[in-house]
């Protein structure tokens, strides 16, 4: 589908006046999405610059989940939590790249709503090294905590409550693609007016793919379902699905699931008995509940196996979580497969 020539180019601050008028979604709720998108050009622009300025290449620490730190995850924590610190509907944020919840002091005054932040702020970015793609994650709650005090517990909630979610993809252009619950629109990062600019609006995940999304070198930590799934599609025409199917790999969420809002598809990171305590390689506050909302605003469908990941109440905001996400029939097809397995 042709999305420019069906659309008019609407800048996305216009876009988010239009959502306060016609959605009634929140002036606070728009002013934090404005800040998300401004830091997501800068940290595009970081990205971009971050051989000249010195900023590739690693960090020498680690996150809280023991994984080495580019300099560029660093950098990219650092805009996001600059550009979002003065909404003064914001009370805390989360990331990935910091240990404990961060409280903002900002005073809940005049009743509004007030916000909390949850975001992977660069995603994938072990393709920095081979100047692959990359992205930017991010999950918006409401928070109940009128004039008391902000902690973890009030980022305890499951995915359903999100009022909004997100990411920005560092690709051959630079997107943001946005829901607060009215479907999922993308924009363009347009270099001559310096805006993200409307391009993709109310983006629909196909129902009938033959795409599938797996890291195959894990197959032999995989459950029972996944590995029937996977070997019926690798089977091609002649086998059980009677179809020939595809896979990629690009190791960075943001870019499985862009690819499938354009194209469809099914992206699976499921439980694995590597490290059997983790329960899975994703993380669910800021990586499987956005990407969940998203994919289900666009027609899609998401799922650990045996829960809608959004249900799930977590109990850290850094959990891991198996994720199988995308079109619809796919996702039904494996659900059907774990019920199968548990009831066999
Ligand atoms: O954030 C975790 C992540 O980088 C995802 O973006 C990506 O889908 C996955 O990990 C890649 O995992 P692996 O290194 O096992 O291929
Ligand atoms: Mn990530």
């Amino acid at each position: 589908m042709n999305h420019i020539a069906t659309t008019q180019h609407i800048a996305l601050s216009s876009f988010l006046s239009n959502a306060t008028r016609e959605k009634q979604v929140p002036a606070g709720l728009i002013a934090l999405i404005k800040a998300v998108a401004d830091a997501c050009s800068s940290i595009a622009t970081a990205v971009e610059r971050g051989v000249f300025d010195g900023s590739s290449g690693n960090a020498h620490s680690e996150n809280v989940h023991g994984e080495a730190q580019k300099k560029l995850d660093v950098v990219s924590n650092d805009i996001m939590i600059g550009a979002v610190e003065p909404v003064s509907s914001l009370r805390g944020l989360a990331s990935e790249e910091l240990e404990s919840v961060q409280v903002i002091g900002h005073e809940d005054s005049d009743g509004s709503p007030d916000y909390l932040l949850l975001f992977d702020p660069l995603d994938g970015s072990s393709n920095l090294e081979i100047n692959g793609i990359v992205g930017s994650i991010f999950s918006v709650l409401a928070t109940s905590a009128s004039g008391g005090v902000i902690d973890e517990s009030h980022f305890l909630q499951p995915g359903v409550k999100q009022v909004c979610a997100g990411y920005a993809i560092y690709g051959a252009t630079t997107m943001f693609v946005l829901t607060t619950g009215h479907g999922v629109d993308g924009f363009t990062f347009d270099g001559e007016s310096a805006s993200f600019v409307l391009t993709h609006p109310q983006l629909q995940i196909p129902e009938n793919t033959r795409e599938f999304a797996i890291n195959m070198s894990n197959e032999r930590f995989w459950e029972e379902p996944v590995r029937r799934y996977v070997r019926e599609c690798v089977a091609g025409a002649s086998g059980p699905r009677q179809a020939n199917f595809n896979m990629r790999w690009i190791a960075s969420m943001v870019a499985e699931v862009h690819r499938i809002l354009m194209r469809g598809g099914v992206f699976l990171y499921p439980r694995d008995n590597r490290i059997p305590q983790l329960a899975g390689r994703l993380r669910l506050t800021y990586e499987a509940n956005p990407m969940s909302f998203i994919v289900e605003q666009a027609g899609g469908m998401s799922t650990t196996g045996e829960t809608p990941i959004m249900e799930v109440q977590p109990d850290d905001v850094h959990q891991r979580i198996p994720v199988i996400l995308g079109s619809r029939l796919e996702v039904e097809r494996l659900l059907r497969y774990h019920h199968e397995a548990a009831a066999a």
